[in-house]
């Protein structure tokens, strides 16, 4: 095996350490592969690290697969972890795992590796991603392994020259184009409310505008292709209606969640991007979608978004619950109109040309009336005559006591408890 390893690298203190020591203390040939989902950073400062690191740097930009081949997929899905979770890293882990597999291939290397804790989820996510994509490569996980404190990881980047910032860090963050998550620090006691500091994306609601904001998300065949008739590529599109709904306070999420490692946690989430387009998609979907068709799926999105916390993206269930949710899509086209308002995002209204919504049916004006009441009568008589023979069984079971069925149960009884009696 060859004497090489590709790091996912996040160009910060902990995989920027990892990186070196991987070098230091196991002879290895280190890439370090960082791969930009929409996360704001410096290049230079990247590139700096990962130089001071004794890393060669790979920068892949993988923006637009990650709209397209993830951010999607999730709103085709309406995903979110235990209803709230947006599943900002889960969707984004994956794909980081597998664009370090294409450059451990390309680099001949034999070894891939992470920068997460023994605590998270994420580290499932490479692993399992690294299972399904390349069984064959060696997996090393140095920070798991060598558990340092923030102290001793500072100590090792300045003995090797790594710049890095060594401030206190107060909160765990991740970020990309789907949302931002904060966790750690003050946010360990779930009664204390996150302090402002928590936030990066989002105003507070209590200093939004006063002046509500009006959005038309446009979709066609479930994907989101225009924000007020304006067409726009799906990436400018998650970022901008993120930063109109941030604006006035809508998309944060505080909650204590259940890791895959048995562990709870309190999690704050800025997802207004997110889970405003999962609010346009799924009222979208009320329009039109099939009665069983919309509760059948239903119960699938909450598979779906279990299966991309756990780790199962690359499995073949999650991989038929995506052609299930994008069958699902056909007819989910036309617009919503949304309202951002004091941390809040309210449908307003919502047409489409597939609408399976018909007033003729629908309406109580009598004139406009299309719907045959007199079928109503017969219906409600067989949907009714099953709960009727039931009931009607019962009732005489229950008064005399007679008939065929409990008849003979009475027989059985009596002779076999005679004697106890
Ligand atoms: N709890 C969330 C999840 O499991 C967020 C994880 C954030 N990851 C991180 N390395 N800070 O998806």
């Amino acid at each position: 095996m060859s004497g090489r390893v590709v790091l996912a690298y996040s160009g910060g203190l902990d995989t920027s350490v990892a990186a070196r020591t991987l070098r230091e203390e196991r002879g290895l040939d280190v890439v370090a592969a960082f791969v930009d989902l929409g996360q704001p950073f410096d290049a230079e400062a990247v590139r700096d690290r990962a130089a001071a690191a004794g890393a060669k740097l790979h920068v892949i930009d993988a923006k637009e697969e990650f709209a397209e081949g993830f951010c999607l997929p999730a709103i085709h899905a309406n995903a979110l972890y235990e209803g709230k979770y947006p599943l900002v890293s889960a969707l984004a882990r994956p794909l980081i795992a597998a664009k370090v597999v294409d450059v451990a291939r390309q680099a001949g290397a034999g070894f891939v590796a992470h920068g997460c804790t023994g605590k998270g989820n994420d580290q499932v996510r490479f692993e399992a991603t690294f299972a399904a994509l390349a069984p064959d490569l060696g997996v090393i996980a140095p920070v798991r392994e060598a558990a340092l404190s923030r102290e001793q990881a500072i100590e090792i980047a300045a003995r090797y020259g790594i710049p890095v910032a060594t401030e206190a860090k107060t909160y765990s963050i991740d970020e990309n184009l789907w949302g931002r998550t904060a966790e750690t620090g003050p946010l360990e006691d779930p009664w204390a409310e996150p302090p402002a500091d928590a936030f990066g994306i989002t105003a507070d609601a209590r200093e939004a505008p006063d002046e509500p904001a009006e959005v038309v998300v446009g979709f066609e065949a479930g994907r989101p292709v225009a924000l007020d008739g304006e067409p726009l590529p799906l990436t400018a599109l998650i970022a901008r209606l993120a930063a109109v709904g941030g604006a006035h306070g809508f998309g944060r999420v505080d909650m204590i969640e259940n890791r895959l490692v048995g562990i709870k946690s309190r999690e704050v989430y800025e997802v207004p991007g997110a889970l405003a387009l999962i609010l346009a998609h799924g009222d979208l979907e009320d329009l039109t979608l099939e009665r069983d068709l919309a509760h059948e799926k239903a119960g699938l999105e909450r598979r779906w978004a279990e299966g991309c916390y756990y780790g199962q993206w690359y499995g073949p269930l999650h991989a038929a619950l995506r052609s299930f949710m994008a069958e699902a899509q056909r007819d989910v086209t036309g617009e919503v109109r949304l309202r951002f308002f004091k941390g809040s995002c309210t449908v307003v209204g919502r047409r489409s040309p597939r609408a399976l919504y018909d007033v003729s049916l629908a309406t109580y004006d009598g004139t406009a009336d299309r719907f045959d009441h007199t079928q109503a009568a017969g219906f409600v008589a067989l949907w009714s005559l099953p709960l009727k023979t039931w009931a009607a069984r019962d009732r005489a079971g229950g008064a005399g006591g007679t008939g065929g069925g409990s008849g003979g149960a009475g027989v059985t009884g009596g002779s076999g408890r005679a004697g106890g009696a």
